[in-house]
């Protein structure tokens, strides 16, 4: 606890004196996820299927597709609206929240079926 303590201190200056990057906070994800629940629900599962599942997926993965929709890199008009204003670490405490999570026996099959063949 008191480790732990001292690390998060550290981190949080290290944060605001550097340009250092930092691994994600899922605790800090999750209080920075309420503009995506409208189309990827609150764990990453969203309730229309026309939304990617985010729960579960690597965490390195989420954080670069979000970088991608900031550059541009990625074009998707809706996404790249929601990643407009975020920062270098929202993003890593985004990507670290929706790694997190669990996926739902069978929904992830389910819609996994549904789109490009993995076999
Ligand atoms: C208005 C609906 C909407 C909202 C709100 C939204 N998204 Fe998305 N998101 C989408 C759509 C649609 C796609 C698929 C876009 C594409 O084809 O690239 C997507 C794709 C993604 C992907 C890529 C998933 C993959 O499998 O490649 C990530 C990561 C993501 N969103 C994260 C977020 C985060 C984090 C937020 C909140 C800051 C958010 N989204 C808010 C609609 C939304």
């Amino acid at each position: 606890m008191y480790r732990k303590t001292i690390v998060t201190a550290t981190l949080i200056l290290g944060a605001a004196t550097t340009s250092l990057a930092w691994a994600g906070d899922p605790r800090a994800g999750e209080q920075k996820m309420q503009a995506c629940i409208a189309c990827h629900g609150e764990t990453g599962v969203g309730d229309d299927e026309q939304y990617p599942i985010l729960a579960g997926q690597h965490e390195d993965y989420l954080y670069h597709t979000l970088k991608a929709y900031q550059t541009g890199e990625r074009d998707d008009p809706i996404m790249a609206g929601q990643v407009a204003n975020l920062s270098d670490q929202d993003m890593r405490d985004l990507a670290a929240y929706y790694a997190a999570q669990d996926v739902e026996d069978g929904v992830f099959t389910t819609r996994i079926n549904r789109g490009v063949s993995i076999d």
